[in-house]
């Protein structure tokens, strides 16, 4: 990265394939489906659709200016921006900070997931009972030991990619991957929807809404899941911003972006809903919906040994797709900022993140009953993570840009350079400034106090 001239994505294809890859992951596939189980399945969707298509995109599009502007990494890109100001830095100092705490939880899961694509490959899953199944679940994830080989695993198959650069690495990568990702879930999709009886009972789960379970906790829920699953507030976006080329359009991508992963939640949920009903399970089973319930799924049906090796390898793919733009917060500041080497950037990365993340791991054993305000140390982060510090760091960054950078190079940075007519301009603007901090202000607020 040293070299300037190589430092971006090479096409656009490529780009939107990254950041789609960044924003697809576990929080489409494990983290919305039990979120939406767990506060009232159709009304969360439309609350969550919402918020994309109001709050996401023009803040996805924000961060890709502020990424693309400065031709720098989530701390620099501020310094570049706001050279006389340098208190901007701040944010991204927060998010350094934040993408370091989702990539220690975000790694438990992730490790899980490379434990249940061996499982279901060595057919272990297979013609165990609803109790086995569960307990295979506990012995694992309290054993301490194999979910630290996982976590470890994945951190460093994760950080293999990033040191490969972000053509060779990051761009090549999500070019094999994101298309094996659709067509497993596609596959997926059609399995459960043939699947006969509960079809009809998911489907309306997940499509038909009741407008009574719409509460504060519902649309705090709902906006920190948007902002996950778009990996908005994090820099994440800010840095591969700073990747897409000169003459990509900002706008267009940010919607194809948040379009894939919209839908990649929704067919997840079509994937889940039905055959959690098929089959008797409850869809309000929390963080261990995938993994308990699944399993049980695909023991009743026809093909299921199959399906769940589908299904966990597709979540393994979507799950590295994503740590990578986690490192990549990281190690791309380490070298621009303190003029690391990439490859010791992705070392020191991964190792940091391993000693926070595995105290995430062990909260689910030896340290299952320490709590920190309630919470565990796993559940901390997630809920800090997405709850607050994703929409705080989002806050900020829409009071700078909106507030404190000159209108006139935002229009030119979205109308690259004036040679597009960014008829949008006017309501993004819009949205930067007024609805985007004030739906933000109320949510947190009333999330504090609700
Ligand atoms: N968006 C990713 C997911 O849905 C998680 C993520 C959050 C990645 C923030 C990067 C930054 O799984």
């Amino acid at each position: 990265m040293a070299n300037n001239e190589n430092r971006g994505f090479t096409s656009n294809i490529g780009a939107i394939l990254a950041a789609a890859g960044g924003a697809v992951g576990l929080g489409n596939i494990w983290r919305f489906p039990y979120m939406l189980g767990n506060n009232g399945g159709g009304a969360f969707l439309l609350v969550y659709v919402f918020f994309v298509l109001l709050i996401g995109i023009p803040l996805m599009m924000t961060e890709f200016i502020i990424g693309r502007r400065s031709q720098k990494n989530a701390i620099g890109a501020y310094r570049t921006l706001s050279p006389k100001h340098k208190g901007w830095m701040i944010i991204g100092i927060f998010n350094i900070i934040g993408a370091t705490l989702i990539y220690a939880f975000y790694s438990v899961v992730a490790g899980w997931t490379l434990n249940y694509v061996v499982l279901a490959c060595g057919n272990k899953l297979s013609g165990q009972s609803p109790e086995a199944v569960a307990q295979l679940f506990a012995n694992f994830t309290q054993s301490s030991c194999w979910p630290l080989f996982f976590q470890l695993m994945f951190l460093i198959i994760t950080a293999g990619v990033i040191a490969l650069g972000v053509q060779k690495g990051i761009e090549k990568m999500s070019k094999i991957l994101m298309p094996a990702l659709f067509i497993l879930l596609i596959l997926m999709c059609v399995r459960s929807l043939t699947l006969g009886d509960g079809v009809r009972e998911g489907m309306n789960f997940l499509f038909k809404p009741d407008f009574s379970k719409i509460d504060g906790s519902c649309l705090l829920s709902a906006l920190g899941q948007s902002f996950f699953s778009l990996s908005i507030g994090m820099g994440a976006m800010v840095t591969y911003g700073s990747y897409i080329r000169k003459e990509d359009k900002l706008f267009n991508s940010s919607l194809w972006i948040a379009g894939c992963d919209s839908m990649v939640a929704i067919l997840a949920g079509i994937v889940i809903f039905p055959a959690v009903f098929a089959f008797g399970m409850s869809p309000a089973s929390g963080p261990e919906l995938v993994y308990i319930v699944l399993p049980n799924v695909f023991n009743s049906m026809p093909g299921g040994a199959i399906f769940a090796i589908i299904f966990f390898l597709l979540l393994a793919i979507a799950a590295l797709t994503s740590t990578i733009s986690l490192l990549e917060i990281l190690v791309a500041t380490a070298v621009e900022e303190l003029h690391w080497k990439r490859r010791t950037a992705s070392i020191v990365g991964t190792v940091l993140v391993f000693t926070i993340g595995a105290f995430c791991t062990l909260s689910f054993g030896p340290l299952k009953d320490f709590h920190i305000c309630g919470f565990t140390i796993f559940d901390l982060f997630d809920r800090l993570t997405a709850s607050y510090l994703m929409p705080i760091g989002a806050l900020a960054m829409t009071i700078f840009l909106g507030w404190f950078f000159p209108k006139a190079e935002v229009r030119d940075e979205l109308s690259n350079g004036g040679s597009l007519k960014a008829k949008a301009f006017d309501i993004y603007y819009f949205i930067l400034r007024y609805v985007a901090p004030i739906a933000l202000i109320i949510i947190l607020i009333s999330g504090i106090i609700g």
